[in-house]
């Protein structure tokens, strides 16, 4: 058999993409082993999953830590010693044009803040790819950069709700329900400096009758990211 690589996770929610994971990796099905969960939101369902597959959990609370920076403002010395605001600036591709500078500056300190609590506990791990398995943050270049230290080499996985590149964004699913779609899906990419821009490395496709609701796409939807997670994390095995 193939060595194992280790994988991160970090979940925001009720995490059965996560569990998808977690069993293809108990059955041998997939040539990895998970290091870690870490959430964004304290109680999750997702966390107690990973509990009792002994995988070890923590939590980064984006909500509490962007309502600080909004109630307290940021001061400098709140940042990450290495947070270069221009560097950032001209790398991120994430927030739309007609934002305020304000805007930008606030959203990319605040979540630098996060995401460096992210990175110490996850740069302890010997972690060969980190997998969003319903994260439902989006990562700054700071963060970014900090995990994908080799050049040209791409370690963070994400799972969209919908064929990219339709529907990018949040409800993937909702949008390829209200524009009338026939055929809706799945995309597993790596993670780049946009909104769901990244390479594609798999993606799976169901149908949608015109009776279908809402509901039932999700409930399609699902039952193909479960199938679709663990096949693209065996590319990414087969591949290092
Ligand atoms: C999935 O539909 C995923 O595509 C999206 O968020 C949902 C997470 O579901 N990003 P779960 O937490 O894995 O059950």
């Amino acid at each position: 058999m193939a060595k194992k690589i280790t994988v991160g996770t970090l979940i925001s929610g009720g995490g059965t993409n996560l569990q998808a994971i977690i069993d293809a990796c108990r059955d041998n099905r997939i040539d990895a082993n998970i290091v870690f969960t870490g959430s964004d939101t304290p109680g999750v369902k997702g966390l107690e999953r990973a509990q009792k597959a002994n995988i070890d959990t923590f939590v980064v609370d984006y909500a509490h830590i962007i309502e600080d920076c909004k109630k307290n403002g940021i001061k400098d010395t709140d940042l990450p010693k290495d947070f270069n605001l221009k560097e950032i600036q001209s790398k991120q591709k994430l927030v739309v044009s007609d934002a305020s500078k304000e805007q930008v500056e606030f959203f990319l300190k605040s979540r630098a803040i996060a995401e460096k609590k992210l990175l110490d506990i996850i740069l302890d791990y010997d972690m060969d790819l980190l997998v969003l398995a319903g994260f439902m943050r989006v990562l700054t270049p700071y963060f970014i950069d900090r995990i994908n230290i080799e050049p040209g080499k791409h370690k963070i996985m994400n799972i969209h709700p919908a064929l990219l590149p339709s529907f990018p964004g949040t409800d993937g699913y909702g949008d390829t329900f209200r524009y009338g779609c026939k055929i809706g899906g799945c995309t597993v990419h790596f993670v780049d400096y946009g909104e769901d821009t990244g390479p594609i490395i798999g993606q799976k496709a169901f149908e949608i009758e015109d009776k279908d609701t809402l509901d039932d796409i999700k409930k399609k939807g699902l039952e193909k990211e479960w199938e679709l997670y663990p096949h693209c994390i065996q590319k990414f095995a087969d591949r290092v």
